[in-house]
């Protein structure tokens, strides 16, 4: 069955939190010097049939849409593209200019998602991690012997020729 993706209601509010829990050790998500409350946010999830498979948070200041976190229940079932798609068409629809995210550098599986699916490089924000950890303890220091310190920063421009 295909994945569907719909707007997140508040009845889909203890998804929420059980998705962000699990990818990312609770609803806040500590980034860009910021600790933002993503159960909060506004959110998509993505549908397996009756079964919720994956979540994206996201924030509008201005034109620019950033997401805040995407995350997929059994990674490889096709949930993040379709929540990705989502956002890029429901961003665009909104004529948004700029839909944003930043990733963390030990995350090669999200570095080739993005990139795969439009993405392009905008910067590294060395040891933005490093300042993160002071705000959410819960970021490990380390993940597949990598050393979590910095973030890197992707974007989608929309109208532009
Ligand atoms: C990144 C993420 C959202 C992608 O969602 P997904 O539902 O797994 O994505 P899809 O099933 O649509 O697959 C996208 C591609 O990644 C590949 N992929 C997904 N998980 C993978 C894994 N653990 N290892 C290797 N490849 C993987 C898929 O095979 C697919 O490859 P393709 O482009 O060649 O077809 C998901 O892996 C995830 O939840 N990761 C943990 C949370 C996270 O890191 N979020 C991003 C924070 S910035």
């Amino acid at each position: 069955m295909a994945i569907e993706v719909r707007p997140a209601t508040p009845a889909d509010l203890p998804y929420v939190q059980a998705s962000l829990t699990a990818a990312f050790h609770g609803s806040l998500v500590a980034v860009h010097d910021e600790l933002i409350d993503a159960s909060a946010l506004p959110a998509a999830v993505a549908w397996d049939g009756d079964e919720p498979a994956g979540l994206l948070t996201y924030r509008i200041v201005g034109t620019d849409w950033e997401l805040v976190s995407i995350a997929a229940d059994k990674p490889g079932s096709g949930a993040g593209t379709a929540l990705l798609r989502w956002i890029r068409e429901t961003a665009a629809a909104a004529s948004a200019t700029r839909l944003w995210l930043v990733t963390t550098n030990n995350n090669v599986t999200a570095l080739r998602f993005y990139q795969r699916n439009g993405y392009d490089l905008v910067a590294v924000h060395r040891d933005a991690v490093t300042r993160a950890r002071a705000l959410k303890p819960a970021i490990p220091h380390e993940l597949d012997g990598i050393p979590l310190r910095h973030e890197i920063e992707l974007e989608v421009r929309f109208g532009e020729v």
